[in-house]
């Protein structure tokens, strides 16, 4: 399955709706009306893949050369961003972190969307134009780690503010929202 959005479906809603889909098929087969686990570093939720099209849309994601996922669960929110750029997801559990490769594999998005099982405060995530965090903790720590940086950060969902980013915008739908912070 190559989910790059062809000519015909030209704002990508179409390959979207098969995005959606396949998550909520996953979740399905295993058993999970909701998407909740407890992992050795936090807490496993999944953010809504037909928002996060709708706010990644509104942000124009295509202009960010490359998106990482911090704590990037069972990829959906990567696979979403990989449909408009380069896209990593970054999660420490092992196994959310295998699923999410075989689900960007499944999605013919291999090359344009790869994951890593690590902690996202030791790797070089500095190098993002664009980082995205569903936080499950305060965003204290990450904020040290990204002193200096200039890029853009989106943080799906409610959350205590980060400290020295400056918010420009909240994006909203419904009950979700994103809002989009930024380290200029
Ligand atoms: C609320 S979930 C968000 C999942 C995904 N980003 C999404 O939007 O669907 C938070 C995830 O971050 C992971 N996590 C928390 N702290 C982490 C860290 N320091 N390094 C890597 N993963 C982390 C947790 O294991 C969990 O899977």
């Amino acid at each position: 399955m190559n989910l790059i959005p062809s000519l015909e479906d030209r704002d990508g809603a179409k390959t979207a709706a098969r995005v959606i889909e396949y998550f909520r098929r996953r979740l399905e087969d295993w058993g999970q009306t909701h998407p909740y686990r407890l992992t050795a570093s936090g807490a496993w939720a999944a953010s809504r893949p037909e928002h996060l099209f709708s706010f990644f849309k509104s942000v124009n994601l295509s202009g960010f050369p490359l998106f990482i996922d911090l704590g990037s669960g069972d990829g959906v929110a990567c696979c979403v961003a990989g449909l408009f750029t380069r896209a990593i997801g970054i999660e420490s559990d092992l196994l959310l972190a295998s699923s999410a490769r075989g689900a960007g594999r499944d999605l013919g998005l291999s090359g344009r969307v790869d994951f890593v099982c690590a902690d996202f405060l030791t790797q070089g995530i500095q190098k993002a134009d664009c980082l995205f965090i569903y936080p499950d903790k305060p965003l204290y720590a990450l904020e040290k780690v990204l002193e200096g940086w200039t890029g853009t950060l989106l943080v799906y969902g409610p959350h205590f503010p980060p400290k020295r980013l400056s918010l420009q915008e909240k994006l909203r739908l419904g009950m979700e929202t994103m809002s989009v912070y930024s380290g200029r």
